[in-house]
């Protein structure tokens, strides 16, 4: 009792503080290398002339350097800061994603510096702005530390500056790439504090706090549910998994509206809801989780929601020209004498019931309700995209690198693959092969909340499909992706903040796929 009222003291008064005041690296873009920085950056490519002042491509050989991806030297010099000499491998394969995976190198090679400058290679083939962008990402994603309960160490400390030299000329460029980097990396790092939080400082009520503070910065609308607003609503999937929980639930609503110069809403170019799994903390419910590590990482799968309000807040500030609806759903999933029971039949928003066989299958069921949600919003959305860390079998498909793709329209699915592949959150597809769908079969509801032993992501992306009144969608799976348990290029160990940038990128250059009947 003394813990559980201690820790409920502790959050009231010690909200997990990087959200209220995050750590910023001061950017920016100069002609020479400050007189400051502990250290510099300079890409060499594996199989060109060595240009960098200074340097021969025998005595890097002779020291083990031979430019490939990833690979990093530092040369202590007479004068000046040390010069880090950064692999970016063969020139003619260079693309952003492997730019931002040598910036990332380099960041991490020089750790424990608070001041660093990174010169602009010549960028081949990649605009020269996304080349800056890449860069600036990869050193402040790699930098990245969840420090608010850790007392600060010198080994490594948060990087104060970083400034990119560019070549001749193209200066302002080089700016607004490194300010699009910018955005996007600190929108990952809220993400990435959101999902680090413990479960017991972040409860879904807090969260809604965050989330209408940030929204009156951010240019948002904010609506919060509470448990009677959901009742109201109808929102029994939501309700059904908070049952056993002595944190109330809460839907956030977010909607950024785009607006002209007199902050007149102006005609968008199209319109997206987005719908996160925000499970605070999932213990199974009274089909409770194995005490081990996996169990352990549970605080962050509510990270499909992070990921959709660390997103938002951007799209102001980036000029955005689409409309977009967000419902978080956050309750956390806990066992107790209230909680639902195994053979209990929900009633979801629309009338839909379902009868739940497995309690830590409550993702799907807390989304259904703002997929309903989303269909009947008017006008209808032209796509719905759904992103949550739903089944250990799309980590066990697919490893953590690629989060799953799902969905019941191509061109939609193109789209989102896509911007994995600009922001390296990459997707990799399964099919939605409907032929399991039997699996999901109830003898008392209309559906059971899982399938068979089988194929367990694709059978929950059938059990979310069957909610989306058949409007283009697409489904993350990103149960793989949310965690790094080691440093990984610009993956901190850690929360990855994975889909907040894969979300920015297809929200700004969303394309409509089909007439929708508003
Ligand atoms: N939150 C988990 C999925 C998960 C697993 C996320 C590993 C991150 C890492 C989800 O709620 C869950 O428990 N899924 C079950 C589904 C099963 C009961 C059909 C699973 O994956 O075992
Ligand atoms: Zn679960
Ligand atoms: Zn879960």
């Amino acid at each position: 009792m003394l813990t559980s009222f201690h820790s409920r003291a502790q959050a009231e008064f010690h909200p997990a503080p990087s959200i209220e005041s995050p750590e910023e690296t001061k950017l920016a873009v100069a002609a020479t290398v400050p007189t400051d920085v502990g250290c510099v950056g300079t890409f060499v490519g594996a199989d060109e002339e060595v240009k960098a002042p200074g340097l021969d491509r025998a005595v890097l050989k002779a020291a083990g350097f031979e430019g490939k991806a990833g690979q990093t030297l530092l040369i202590p010099r007479k004068e000046g800061p040390p010069l880090v000499a950064v692999g970016l491998g063969a020139r003619a394969q260079l693309d952003a994603g492997k730019l931002r995976d040598a910036a990332a190198a380099f960041a991490r090679t020089v750790g424990q510096q608070k001041r660093v400058a990174l010169q602009v290679p010549d960028t081949g083939s990649v605009p020269v702005d996304l080349a800056a962008q890449a860069l600036t990402e990869g050193v402040l994603l790699a930098r990245y530390r969840y420090r608010p309960y850790k007392r600060h160490s010198e080994q490594e400390p948060p990087l104060e500056n970083l400034t990119l030299v560019p070549g001749s000329g193209n200066t302002e460029e080089v700016e607004q790439g490194m300010v699009r980097g910018g955005i996007h990396s600190r929108a990952t790092a809220f993400a990435r504090d959101l999902a680090n939080s413990p479960a017991t400082l972040l409860t879904a009520a807090r969260l809604a706090e965050v989330a209408e503070s940030l929204a009156k910065r951010c240019g948002l609308e904010v609506e919060i549910f509470d448990g009677e607003a959901l009742a109201r609503l109808g929102c029994g999937g939501l309700l059904g998994v908070n049952a056993g929980s002595a944190e109330p639930p809460r839907m956030i609503k977010l909607t950024y509206t785009p607006r002209g110069s007199r902050g007149e809403a102006v005609q968008p170019l199209g319109r997206i809801s987005l719908v996160g799994k925000g499970i605070m903390f999932d213990s199974g419910g009274l089909g409770l989780k194995p005490n081990d590590l996996v169990h352990a990482t549970m605080k962050g799968d509510m990270s499909g929601a992070g990921a959709i309000l660390a997103a938002m807040t951007t799209l102001k500030s980036l000029g955005c020209r689409t409309e977009v609806t967000a419902y978080l759903m956050c309750t956390d999933n806990m066992p107790s004498g209230t909680a639902m029971k195994l053979g209990d039949v929900l009633t979801v928003r629309g009338g839909k019931t379902v009868e739940v066989i497995n309690t830590d299958a409550e993702g799907r069921l807390v989304m259904s309700d703002a997929l309903v949600l989303a269909t009947e919003q008017s006008p209808k959305p032209d796509a719905i995209v759904d992103i949550a860390t739903l089944t250990g079998a799309c980590q066990r498909a697919l490893g953590v690198l690629s989060a799953g793709v799902m969905g019941n329209d191509q061109s939609l699915v193109e789209q989102v693959k896509a911007s994995g592949e600009r922001t390296g959150d990459t997707v990799w597809q399964l099919p939605l092969d409907r032929r399991l769908r039997q699996e999901l079969e109830s003898e008392v509801a209309d559906m059971k909340n899982v399938g068979g032993d089988n194929a367990g992501a694709i059978t929950a992306g059938l059990f979310l499909e069957e909610f989306v009144a058949g409007l283009p969608w697409a489904h993350i799976d990103m149960a793989g992706t949310a965690r790094a348990e080691r440093d990984n290029a610009w993956r901190s160990k850690g929360a990855t903040g994975y889909g907040t940038r894969l979300l920015i990128d297809f929200v700004m250059g969303f394309q409509p796929t089909r007439e929708t009947r508003h």
